[in-house]
């Protein structure tokens, strides 16, 4: 059984990755400093496992902690999630966001240098590639500026990981440039929790379908899309738990000194507009919603090219959107008490 430390573990993707790691026969460690995360989280995840995932409570920058973890437990791989992740709130705090996210970085891979731990898997984002030239969006595309401190946090991150492997500092690295996560665990017992107000589509459509939320802003209908709004590439949150087992067990076939990059996506693009209408047919509610001016800083299109992913990680997406859609809205009916 190994043991592999999560950070950020009781996160959206974090959470659904400890339940994906445990079925495949790891045995997932938790550490979480709960800034954006609540603890019900891991009564869900006992409640999937029927034991509890084993959990520190701290600040991953806390070198002292991270070094206590690895002397407690014999550590064979880092999924490192935990980060600051919102884009618009990194624009007003950006030292918090460079912190936060390159700092955590910076001592986890000091820590793993002293405990000789070497494989680490990443959370990347499609935001390093910006509007992208061509589409479906290739891993060998050139990155563009970071239009936030946010993303510039994901492209400083992926560098630092490149020069240090560069270095011969004898790791084994796999950056995973995840698209869209949407969806929930299928028991309900976990999925997205945003905190205030969702940044992201999918909880605010759930929020507004369950009177939340008043309507939904549809942000601009003049983009070069068939329908007009916006288009991304939604990956069922299972799936991308998934490409990072599948990485872990490729880290393990690489010799030292390895590093990688995957898009991690369906391969599809779909509007704001598609998604509202695919959720009004998964959960028979009409949505209120309003077309409105673009926003500042959003990309018009980005879709994934999957072929690498799916060729050297033997992975590929399973779930539909529609597959997605009806977890997510049985895991906000869950939240709501609204189950039937
Ligand atoms: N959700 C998305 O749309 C998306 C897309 C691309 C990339 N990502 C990246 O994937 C990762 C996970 O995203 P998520 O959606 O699960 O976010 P999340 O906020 O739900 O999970 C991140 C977790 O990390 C914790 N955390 C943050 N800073 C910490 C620190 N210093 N020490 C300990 N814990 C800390 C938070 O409490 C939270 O539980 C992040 O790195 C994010 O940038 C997310």
């Amino acid at each position: 059984m190994k043991n592999i430390l999560i950070t950020g573990g009781a996160g959206y993707i974090g959470s659904h990755t400890a339940v994906a790691l445990e079925e495949s026969g790891y045995t997932p460690i938790i550490i979480d400093d709960f800034s954006n995360s609540e603890k019900s989280v891991l009564v869900g995840l006992k409640n999937i496992l029927g034991k509890e995932v084993k959990t520190y409570e701290g600040d991953c920058n806390d070198k002292s902690l991270v070094q206590k973890i690895f002397r407690e437990n014999k550590i064979d791989g880092v999924i490192h999630f935990a980060a600051s992740k919102a884009v618009g709130e990194s624009t007003k705090i950006p030292l918090r966001y460079y912190s936060n996210n390159i700092g955590s970085l910076l001592v986890l891979l000091e820590v793993m240098k002293e405990y000789d731990v070497k494989n680490i898997v990443f959370s990347s984002s499609c935001t390093v590639y910006g509007q992208p030239d061509v589409l479906p969006v290739l891993e060998s595309t050139p990155r563009k500026e970071a239009e936030s401190p946010y993303g510039n946090t994901k492209k400083i991150c992926e560098d630092i990981l490149h020069d240090h492997v560069k270095s011969k500092a004898g790791v084994k690295v796999i950056a995973l440039r995840y698209f869209n996560p949407i969806g929930a665990h299928p028991s309900s017992e976990i999925g997205e929790l945003p905190i205030g107000v969702p940044a992201n589509l999918i909880p605010f459509v759930t929020q507004t379908a369950v009177g939340i939320r008043e309507k939904i802003t549809v942000f601009g209908s003049d983009y070069e899309t068939k329908d007009g709004s916006c288009v991304r590439d939604y990956i069922h949150v299972l799936d991308l738990a998934d490409a990072h087992v599948k990485s872990l067990e490729y880290l393990d076939s690489k010799q030292d000194d390895f590093i990688d990059i995957f898009n991690v996506g369906t391969g599809n693009g779909n509007t704001v507009l598609e998604v509202i209408k695919a959720f009004e047919k998964v959960s028979g509610k009409n949505l209120n919603y309003e077309i409105g001016a673009r926003r500042a800083g959003d990309i018009e299109k980005v879709w994934a090219n999957t072929d690498k992913v799916n060729k050297l990680l033997g992975w590929e997406a399973k779930y539909s959107l529609e597959d997605s859609l009806r977890d997510s809205w049985n895991w906000q009916k869950k939240l709501s008490g609204m189950e039937e």
